[in-house]
């Protein structure tokens, strides 16, 4: 049987039907009377801050991702900032994105962050950690790392964005020191030392600023094998003593997979053990969890039980949304056990991967490795999966969507001088008006849905999401996962009235609507004013969609 931790070892070793569909093509906005749930907003009941951060993103060196997604050289015909594609900087800045995690992924534990340092011409090509995985007609790029986009480039990406940098370095393959000196390289003082220097010859002779730094990645796998105990030695060695340069640096540490609850004991206690005060080093706890296994409980097979992007029917549809669900028990469960060993949770947890991964085919550029077109149902997964964030915002310190471009869960699709904005970049889009928000408990009652799961009745949420207040305005966003009913609601806000409001709503009469660079424009959200109501809202939620309310209050 084959897990996620054999398939990345096979990856470098070895190389529509629409079942459903429905028409709802007047349910844009539509009015009615009559209720079936209600959404109580508890004002008086503040959850945490929001932190911008969980609207994070991730790029990693992996096929398409950084050579074509981000970067296409400054001598590209395809419009660029300094050899960074325009068009995805252009979108980037309307999302107001916090912070991106680069470079990787499995591939940080096999980077030297120097080949990525000095005149461009000169800088090596390496065996990328993916190789093996590209097919035979993959650009070079792909296979062969240029280089060309390194530290300063990434960095310089992410001002241009209005992002932090986040930068995951190798544990596996290159010793502490170099950690010391990749930091020294970001953050020494201009003029102070030799790699400041170096630096400033490339352009960059002001630190770079960087505050976040991830201590390997997967360690409990790609990123080292170890156990817990010896991963927790390895973090201990890597982020004593590092030299600060006066910038405040926050260590991520290489957190468990999924419900691996003994990965994250192991760790807790392994730190416990050297003394609490330890945990001071340690700002965030990584947890990854991909949505996969769309076999409805015949295999855990990592291969076998994935379903396809494009081709799916209503039984799948809600069984990705069930595994994505999953988040919100991880999220409580991990923090539990962290809990046993830091009962002050000075650590927090950081989700720098999460989305749905599905088998391969649907690349928008044939051969991308890893790349799948995101649909509506990735959309309703995205909105339910930050509502989950939202909702936890005292124990969610960041979360990084995997990935930003030709990836994943992707935002944005490109290929030379192609590119479109996916449904998923359009969720972010809607909640980045969540960040910094205050949130506050939601209480939402709708019917359960049902459905049918290979002959046994399951069951699901009929209605969920999150609220957070920014002084007299309160975003509310909600996910309708049903793929045939609409939920009429009544929205209760407790101890105000409404003065004003904007609705805006993604959704589609086909769940397999997607994006593309033809089509680009397929599955867009649609904004429109609220009336104030007399009492309280009423309002309908379609199938199948993202709703983001947004009320000023009286
Ligand atoms: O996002 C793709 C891969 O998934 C990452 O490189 C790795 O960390 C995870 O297994």
């Amino acid at each position: 049987m084959l897990g996620r931790r054999d398939f990345l070892r096979q990856t470098v070793k070895s190389s529509a039907a629409l079942l459903f569909s429905k028409k709802f093509s007047n349910l844009l906005f539509p009015a009615s009377n009559v209720t079936d749930s209600r959404v109580e907003i508890l004002l008086d009941e503040p959850i945490g801050t929001i932190a911008p951060e969980i609207y994070g993103h991730f790029a990693e060196n992996l096929s398409g991702v950084i050579y074509d997604g981000i970067w296409v050289g400054p001598d590209s015909k395809v419009p660029n900032v300094n050899g960074i594609r325009k068009a995805l900087i252009d979108e980037m800045r309307t999302i107001k994105p916090p912070v991106v995690r680069f470079p990787g992924g499995c591939f940080a534990d096999s980077y030297d962050w120097r080949d990525g340092i000095g005149p461009s011409e000169k800088r090596p090509r390496r065996t990328n950690f993916w190789a093996d995985g590209e097919q035979s007609p993959a650009p070079a790029a792909h296979k062969f790392d240029p280089n060309q986009l390194g530290t300063n480039e990434f960095v310089h990406f992410c001002k241009l964005i209005g992002a932090q940098p986040y930068l995951a370095a190798n544990v596996r393959s290159l010793p502490a020191q170099e950690f010391y000196r990749w930091i020294e390289y970001c953050n020494s003082p201009t003029g102070s030392t030799t790699l400041a220097d170096l630096r400033a010859a490339a352009g960059y002779p002001e630190p770079l600023a960087v505050r976040f730094w991830g201590v390997g990645n997967e360690s409990w796998g790609c990123g080292g094998n170890f156990t817990p105990q010896e991963y927790a030695a390895e973090f201990l060695r890597f982020t004593a003593w590092v030299p600060r340069y006066g910038q405040t640096l926050s260590f991520i540490g290489s957190g468990p997979n999924v419900a691996d609850w003994n990965w994250t004991r192991g760790f807790f206690e392994g730190l416990a053990h050297k003394g609490r005060s330890h945990f001071r080093s340690l700002w965030g706890w990584a947890l990854h969890h991909y949505a996969w296994n769309l076999s409805r409980g015949r295999t855990q097979d990592w291969v076998q039980g994935k379903g396809d992007a494009l081709n799916f029917d209503a039984v799948d549809w809600y069984e990705l949304l069930r595994e994505g669900q999953r988040m919100e028990s991880l999220i409580t469960g991990h923090w539990q056990i962290m809990g046993e060993s830091d009962p002050d949770h000075s650590v927090k947890l950081v989700v720098d991967e999460w989305g749905p991964w599905y088998r391969p085919g649907s690349e928008a550029t044939p051969g991308d490795q890893l790349e799948q077109i995101p649909t509506l149902r990735d959309a309703v997964f995205s909105g339910m999966t930050l509502d989950i964030f939202n909702r936890h915002p005292e124990k969610v310190a960041m979360a990084n969507c995997a990935q930003l471009i030709n990836c994943l869960n992707s935002l944005y699709l490109a290929h030379e001088n192609k590119f479109c904005v996916t449904p998923v970049g359009h969720v972010f889009s809607m909640y980045a008006a969540h960040q910094g928000g205050q949130a506050v408990r939601a209480a939402i009652n709708a019917p359960t849905l049902h459905y049918d799961r290979d002959g046994s009745t399951t069951s699901f949420w009929g209605l969920n999401g999150s609220a957070s207040l920014h002084g007299k305005d309160l975003v509310l966003t909600l996910v309708n996962p049903s793929v045939g009913d609409p939920r009429e609601s009544e929205i209760v806000i407790r101890n105000a009235k409404i003065k004003s409001g904007t609705a805006t709503l993604l959704t589609h009469s086909d769940i397999h609507a997607h994006n593309s660079f033809e089509q680009g424009n397929v599955v867009t959200p649609q904004t429109k004013n609220i009336k104030p109501p007399p009492g309280n809202l009423v309002w309908t939620f379609p199938p199948a969609s993202v709703t983001k309310l947004v009320l000023t209050l009286a």
